[in-house]
């Protein structure tokens, strides 16, 4: 086994025991795929498994499945698919973004920093930061957190394309990845981009900001990226393409259901549906009954029978002002930098630090 060179190092597990080119450590797998690219495995530490928490949230009186198993290896090309949608100005826009920010960002890049990112997925937007990197510094540590797999093909893609970077990717959920990034001795960028944070209640997203901010050390920065709000059609049109790519990828998660856990959901019995709740400032996507039938999920030993019409919660997808970024921040203890937007002013991302 070749053994990694550490430039950041990290304080977490200790004591590892070896064997067929995987290091076990007590709180996380380590498998060196090669001796600039390695990955951890955080999976099962401290959260509800997936069969846990949808018996949950489906049998709930409001039925839902948590947005964040979608992402299986079929959900996550979706989604990749989605990001290049004519509708979906999000990605088109942050890229904008993310482009026309760098002169002003590498103001506030002095010496090392190590790059994190939440979510990395495809990491098409990470090598925007990581050109700048890449070309201020001699190694640049890149530490991609994301829940699906698609984490292994996307690193070995970067780093044919960046010879100066060491990839830890940590497979597995934020809280997890958080948890482990806080151990690395160095200057850190956190990256948390796309608009995901609105994907989480407001509550949830104060409580994930704040973990992040735990994570952060003084002089360590996180790059934010949220979608704003604006005219419903625009909105609307971004999660209803003509293409019906967004309804595949929101049927795609019973698919899943089915496969992992025994389910019994016939696809063509449900809708996709997808609205802006304007007093809520979110696009909230459900999947429609068609007609009334009966569910079941043999893994979980759950049943239960749909309404023709009813509707399972899959995802809030909420929009924010200003106020509300700035609002944020400060509540989690971070200050605001700087925000930058696209030209049409759809999209900002911005620049927060403890
Ligand atoms: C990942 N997330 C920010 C996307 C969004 O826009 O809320 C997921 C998505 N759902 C439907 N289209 C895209």
């Amino acid at each position: 086994m070749v053994r990694q060179e550490q430039l950041c190092s990290h304080a977490a597990p200790k004591r590892p025991t070896h064997g067929g080119g995987r290091v076990v450590h007590s709180a996380y797998k380590r498998v060196v795929v090669n001796p600039r690219f390695s990955y951890v495995m955080t999976a099962g530490h401290h959260l509800p498994s997936m069969a846990e928490e949808i018996g949950r949230s489906l049998a709930g009186r409001i039925r839902f499945i948590h947005p964040k198993f979608f992402y299986d290896e079929a959900g996550s090309l979706l989604f990749e698919q989605i990001t290049t949608l004519p509708e979906y100005y999000p990605t088109r826009s942050e890229m904008e973004i993310l482009r026309s920010m760098r002169p002003g960002l590498a103001g506030f890049l002095q010496g090392d920093f190590a790059l994190v990112e939440l979510g990395s997925g495809s990491a098409k937007k990470t090598r925007l930061l990581l050109d700048l990197l890449a070309q201020r510094q001699e190694t640049v540590e890149y530490y991609p957190i994301d829940i699906s797999s698609i984490i292994k093909e996307s690193s070995l893609r970067l780093q044919r394309d960046y010879k100066n970077i060491k990839i830890t990717g940590i497979l597995g959920q934020y809280e997890n990845g958080l948890s482990f990034v806080k151990g690395i001795a160095c200057r850190k960028v956190i990256a948390f981009l796309g608009s995901s944070i609105g994907n989480f209640s407001p509550s949830a997203a104060s409580r994930l900001l704040k973990n992040i901010r735990l994570a952060m050390g003084p002089s360590d920065l996180l790059l934010l990226g949220l979608d704003l709000a604006k005219q419903r059609d625009v909105l609307e049109s971004a999660y209803n393409d003509f293409a019906g790519i967004t309804a595949k990828f929101n049927l795609n998660v019973l698919k899943r259901i089915n496969t992992e856990l025994g389910g019994n959901f016939d696809l063509q019995n449900f809708e996709h549906l997808a609205f802006y709740n304007q007093s809520r400032r979110r696009i909230e996507m459900h999947l429609r009954s068609r007609q009334p039938q009966e569910i079941t999920i043999s893994s979980i030993n759950l049943s239960f029978k749909l309404r023709r019409g009813e509707t399972i919660l899959t995802e809030h997808s909420y929009k924010f002002t200003h106020g509300q970024i700035e609002s944020m921040a400060r509540g989690a203890g971070l200050g605001v930098k700087g925000i930058w937007h696209d030209s049409r002013k759809f999209f900002a991302v911005a620049l927060l630090s403890p």
